[in-house]
């Protein structure tokens, strides 16, 4: 026997050759069934009456990402510093019969982060979905990479999603249930060549182990977190490496064709639902195929 399996077993206080209950006996902690104990519902896929705020809403992935929850039912809280861009997206749920209001929130501010999980708290009395997916994509060789690159990158995009995961994260471990997403990237498990971005990379793989951490140490709290990471996806974001290179990658991707951001969307309103229920702790890849080459 292991020396790691005789450490476990040592720790389970039961009498030498004591009968062991059968697995049908053993409690049904029916309230950890799913995030809110419905259960085995018709749909585990249903987010109604959700209260969920996404970071970085205003355009891209995060907008998509507003969009499908609300159509799940969620009250979407929608965020980010472009406030038109917010508004925006508000008004785009709405007219398709979905629930949100938008909040300015920069993500690198503690006492913003503190503010608004206050204000959702005041209004809503609780935070059921967190999405961290605010973040920039600074393009630069490591040679090249300033140490105000380097900052500004893991600022928004690493230190950022672990403050606000702790800030909201209370809450939901108080109120023992929460789903949290982290927008991470292939860019977290594979070097996305030939494009140079080695702290955006770093940053991303940060966020891949932080929510692994974050799900080890909430696992028996009812609250869940688990990060996404996409491939070349059709948002500003890839846009600005410039044309020569959304081609190159072009070819790098086993689908053939860029993903979509709504495609993201619909992986992590799968990850925040009670469908997911037994997730978290994982980096769920959404690349087209490119890390499989
Ligand atoms: N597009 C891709 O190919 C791709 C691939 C993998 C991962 N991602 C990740 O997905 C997330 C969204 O990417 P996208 O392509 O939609 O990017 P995007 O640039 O289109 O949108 C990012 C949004 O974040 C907001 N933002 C930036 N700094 C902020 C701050 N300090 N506080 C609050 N909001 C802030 C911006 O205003 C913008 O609305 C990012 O974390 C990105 O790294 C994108």
């Amino acid at each position: 026997m292991s020396s790691s399996k005789q450490r476990f077993l040592s720790g389970i206080k039961r009498a030498p050759g004591a009968a062991v209950a059968p697995l049908s006996a053993w409690p049904v902690e029916t309230k950890r069934v799913g995030d809110t104990g419905r259960g085995n519902t018709r749909n585990p896929f249903d987010l109604t009456d959700r209260i969920a705020l996404v970071t970085g809403a205003a355009r891209g992935i995060g907008r998509a990402v507003a969009e499908r929850l609300a159509i799940q039912g969620a009250h979407i809280i929608v965020t980010d510093i472009n406030d038109k861009g917010s508004a925006d997206t508000q008004s785009i749920i709405e007219k398709a019969g979905g629930k949100a209001e938008t909040m300015h929130f920069d993500v690198t501010d503690q006492a913003q982060i503190d503010k608004v999980c206050a204000a959702v708290l005041a209004k809503h009395g609780r935070i059921d979905i967190l999405i961290n997916n605010a973040g920039i994509c600074l393009n630069a060789t490591a040679l090249d990479t300033t140490k105000d690159i380097w900052d500004r990158q893991m600022r928004i995009n690493l230190d950022a999603v672990f403050y606000c995961s702790r800030t909201f994260g209370e809450a939901m471990v108080k109120r023992g249930a929460g789903a949290i997403v982290n927008l991470s990237s292939m860019a977290a498990i594979i070097d996305v060549h030939p494009q140079d971005h080695v702290g955006y990379s770093v940053s991303k793989a940060g966020v891949a182990h932080l929510s692994k951490v974050l799900g080890s140490e909430w696992a028996d709290t009812g609250v869940r977190v688990n990060a996404i990471g996409p491939g070349f996806v059709a948002t500003d974001m890839p846009l600005a490496a410039g044309i020569e290179m959304l081609e190159i990658w072009k070819t790098q991707i086993p689908m053939n064709r860029f993903l979509q951001p709504y495609e993201v969307a619909n992986t992590i309103a799968f990850l925040v639902s009670d469908a997911a229920s037994a997730i978290t702790g994982q980096l769920i890849i959404a690349d087209g195929g490119v890390t499989i080459w």
